[in-house]
């Protein structure tokens, strides 16, 4: 499974960070990015949890 985060349409909510911070990190400006592209079988679930949970549907899982 591949993440990534849209950060035209991220706003800082900060849901996928607290779900899971092994993926995913605020930068300086306080948006998210994924640390990681491909995503390891333990972490999927979590991963397409924050994809539903973020409230501006900025994370992306394929
Ligand atoms: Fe951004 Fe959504 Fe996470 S708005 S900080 S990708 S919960």
């Amino acid at each position: 499974m591949r993440v990534s985060v849209d950060d035209d349409v991220c706003a800082g909510h900060g849901v996928c960070t607290m779900l899971c911070p092994e993926i995913f990190v605020l930068d300086d400006a306080g948006f998210a990015r994924a640390v990681v592209e491909e995503v390891a079988p333990e972490l999927e679930a979590i991963a397409r949890e924050a994809s539903l949970r973020c409230p501006t549907q900025a994370i992306r899982v394929d």
